[in-house]
């Protein structure tokens, strides 16, 4: 009896040769590293580097942070990745009423260059590579993170990692952003042409599917609106005056690993392949760095559960393998415990450990795609390809994700899929283990993580003594500045004075905060309003 996908498309109970009828695999599958990418992004993948082991944390004061990063690096990591607590993600400093009760909850709190300088102690900036999920104030963390660079003798050029900076999925899912769309994708067009000159390996965007799938979109919704948006930023840097293989090479993406392990690898398949034919035929890429679609992916937090814990560390690792299989660049893998708190130091090494087991105790790092030419496989990319061609089109059919968005559409989809899901596990048609089958009685007592409250007037101490030792005059001058070069229409884009940048690293190396730099981007640009329901 045929089933159903988490996209709602047909899985055959058995699949035959007639389910590559029509299937060109020079067209549509391609060799691994060439045009449409389908099998990989790089000729060797796994069998010459492993992808990065990067997991998510973040927590408390930029020392408590510190602590956990080098004990990340101990346990084997190989690359960094920075959770922000929400103050620091929203643009306010952690002793403003907007921040009470926040502070150091969901990721670390980050108000001026000494905690940027505190979070990296002892981490050589030029040999790492960091990831940080920031998004509106995300060309404000990056100019933090290159002023401590350049403190260690580093250059823009030596530095290597990821700013998420996708304000378009914040509208539509996860809800940090400040301004309205047209400022905030100015922001992100000058970060483009910022990078290009100061920090060069830095890639630009990572722009996300995860939250949106969080928020209950099916694998289809997912890579559509992901790769909707990204054509609008992709719109907006051309519009700006740069060239698309300019900025193209550093565009990289985020998915979410789902248990549904086929139907993940048909996507992250398709997605690869949709990606190369828009950059390709549709903005003229010539530069096949700018077709890859390289991504990050961390497993499914929404699926892990507060029963029976350990069961997540069977989730997490199915999640992991349909990520390799699927041939990400980088993984985070979900701690068995975070559906109760922040992870604990435990469980995020039994998470690195899960990688490793698969990169180093498995086969699969030893040859390239193993599902090429699966008769199911196969199968699933092309019927996710269509109808997630189908769907971007739908969003196109707007005028792009920013009209959409105002309408509130992806918003909008998500809920009704969200809400279907909610009915299935309510009703039982849809299983989850521990939670409506295969219950235990009673629950078993687990100890979570929890953050001090006293860090939050431990961190408002910090920031008194900071504006008490720093130049006030200097700071205010600078925030002018920068209010002026806001007011200022886009420029073309290119370095100099129309660059935000350059005035907001000014008021950062003065040690303004970065509430107050978002503020004084506040008095000028205000803040977005959601649309009504679509
Ligand atoms: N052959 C040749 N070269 C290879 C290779 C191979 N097989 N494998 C790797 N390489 C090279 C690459 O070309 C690259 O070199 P370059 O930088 O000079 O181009 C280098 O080795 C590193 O490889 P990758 O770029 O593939 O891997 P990275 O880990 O450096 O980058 C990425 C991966 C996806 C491109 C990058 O954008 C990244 O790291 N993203 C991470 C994003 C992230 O961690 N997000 C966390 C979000 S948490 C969140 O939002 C959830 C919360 O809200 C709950």
């Amino acid at each position: 009896m045929t089933s159903e996908s988490e996209s709602g498309l047909p899985i055959e109970p058995v699949y035959g040769p007639s389910a590559l009828d029509g299937f060109d695999p020079p067209t549509e599958l391609g060799e691994p590293g060439s045009y449409p990418f389908t099998r990989g992004v790089y000729p060797t993948m796994y069998t010459a580097r492993p992808w990065t082991m990067r997991q998510y944390a973040g927590f408390a004061t930029a020392a408590e942070s510190n602590k956990r990063y080098h004990q990340l690096i101990d346990a084997g990591t190989t690359g960094l990745s920075v959770a922000f607590d929400l103050p620091t993600q929203m643009g306010h400093d952690s002793d403003s009423a907007m921040a009470h009760g926040e502070v150091g909850k969901v990721g670390v709190a980050i108000d001026s260059i000494e905690d940027m300088r505190t979070l990296f102690d002892g981490i050589p900036l030029g040999k790492v590579s960091t990831s940080m999920t920031i998004n509106a104030p995300a060309s404000i963390l990056l100019l933090l993170y290159q002023l401590v660079a350049e403190e260690q003798g580093i250059s823009g050029g030596e530095l290597t990692g990821t700013v998420q900076n996708d304000i378009l999925k914040e509208y539509i899912a996860r809800g940090t952003y400040i301004f309205p769309p047209k400022p905030s994708l100015r922001l992100i067009s000058d970060m483009f042409s910022y990078c290009q000159t100061e920090i060069p390996r830095w890639n630009t965007i990572s722009i996300s599917g995860y939250h949106m799938a969080e928020a209950g979109a099916t694998p289809v919704q997912e890579i559509a609106f992901t790769l909707a948006n990204a054509m609008e930023y992709v719109r907006t840097a051309v519009a700006s005056g740069l060239d698309v293989d300019s900025f193209g090479p550093r565009l990289s993406f985020f998915f979410v690993a789902r248990t549904t392990l086929l139907e993940e690898v048909a996507k992250f398949r398709a997605a690869r392949r949709i990606w190369a034919s828009i950059m390709r035929d549709e903005f003229g890429a010539k530069n096949p760095k700018s077709q890859m679609l390289r991504f990050h992916t961390q497993t499914a937090g929404v699926q892990l559960t507060a029963q029976q814990p350990e069961v997540n560390v069977v989730r997490v690792a199915i999640q992991a393998l349909a990520a390799v299989l699927g041939g990400t660049q980088s993984l985070h893998t979900n701690s068995f415990d975070e559906a109760i708190a922040l992870p604990s130091e435990r469980a995020a090494r039994l998470a690195v450990r899960t990688q490793q087991v698969i990169a180093h105790e498995s086969d699969l790092t030893a040859t390239v795609d193993p599902f090429a030419g699966s008769y199911a496989v196969e199968s699933l990319t092309s019927q996710v390809e269509e109808a997630a061609r189908a769907l971007i089109g739908r969003v196109e059919d707007f005028g792009g994700a920013v009209a959409a968005i105002e309408q509130g559409f992806q918003k909008a989809e998500i809920e009704k899929t969200a809400y279907h899901v909610a009915q299935q596990i309510e009703s039982g048609d849809r299983t989850v283990v521990g939670v409506n089958r295969f219950r235990t009685d009673g629950q078993e007592p687990y100890e979570p993580l929890r953050v001090d409250p006293s860090i939050e007037s431990a961190q408002a101490a910090r920031l008194a003594e900071l504006r008490a030792a720093r130049s006030g005059d200097d700071v205010r001058r600078h925030l002018d500045d920068l209010r002026r070069a806001a007011e200022k229409d886009a420029g073309e884009g290119v370095p100099g004075e129309a660059n935000l940048l350059y005035p907001l690293k000014d008021a950062l190396r003065a040690r303004a905060t970065v509430g107050e730099v978002c503020n004084a981007l506040r008095d000028v640009w205000g803040v977005y309003v959601p649309a009504d329901a679509y």
